[in-house]
């Protein structure tokens, strides 16, 4: 197994496979064209893991100054629970310490329990909500965000605290 990093000269190749999987794991799965224009934009990346031109996990992800934010993860449902969007995880984590990126961020399904799980098993605190933010079905979006250096985790929740008075 490994981590396939996709660039201009094998995104079209590795595409396909990443749709079989994103039909498989999303309610809104995007299409071929929406994965080609958000690669067009700077700062997009897509990191896949499998083996012998396979793929059974990948992400999406920008990166904005010190920010990440993590438009996709997901992994095929035969191959889930083996470790491998962790791996992908840990992978963003390493690129983020390696490029003075202090938080990952992303929104998600509040019915999606698993994903929930997932993210709060990586550190992942709950910091919000946008009402309305899912469509088909309509469904609010929890946002959470792993804060990776100490003083953002203590302003949170110093901020937590004063909210819940
Ligand atoms: C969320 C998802 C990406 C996890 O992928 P995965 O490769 O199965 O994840 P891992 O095997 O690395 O799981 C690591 C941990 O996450 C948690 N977890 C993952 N799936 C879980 C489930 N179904 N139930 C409970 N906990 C779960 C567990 O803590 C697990 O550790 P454990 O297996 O030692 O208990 C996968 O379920 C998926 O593709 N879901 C559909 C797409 C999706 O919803 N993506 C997120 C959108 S925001």
């Amino acid at each position: 197994m490994e981590l396939i990093v996709l660039d201009s000269e094998n995104l079209l190749s590795y595409l396909g496979k990443i749709l079989k999987i994103e039909l498989l794991s999303f309610k809104t799965p995007w299409s071929l064209s929406a994965y080609i224009e958000q690669m067009e934009l700077p700062f997009s990346h897509i990191w896949c893991f499998g083996e012998d031109q396979e793929v059974y996990s990948y992400c999406l992800f920008v990166t904005v100054l010190d920010e990440l934010h993590l438009l996709k993860i997901a992994t095929h449902p035969l191959m889930r629970r083996r470790g491998m969007a962790s791996i992908l995880m840990k992978e963003m984590l390493s690129y983020c310490l390696s490029n003075d990126i202090n938080r990952i961020d992303l929104e998600v399904r509040f019915s999606n329990k698993e994903a929930i799980m997932f993210y709060e098993k990586h550190g992942f605190l709950r910091v919000g909500i946008r009402k309305g933010y899912y469509t088909k079905p309509k469904e609010d979006a929890l946002l959470m965000t792993l804060f990776l250096n100490e003083k953002d985790v203590l302003n949170f929740d110093r901020i937590k605290r004063v909210k819940e008075g």
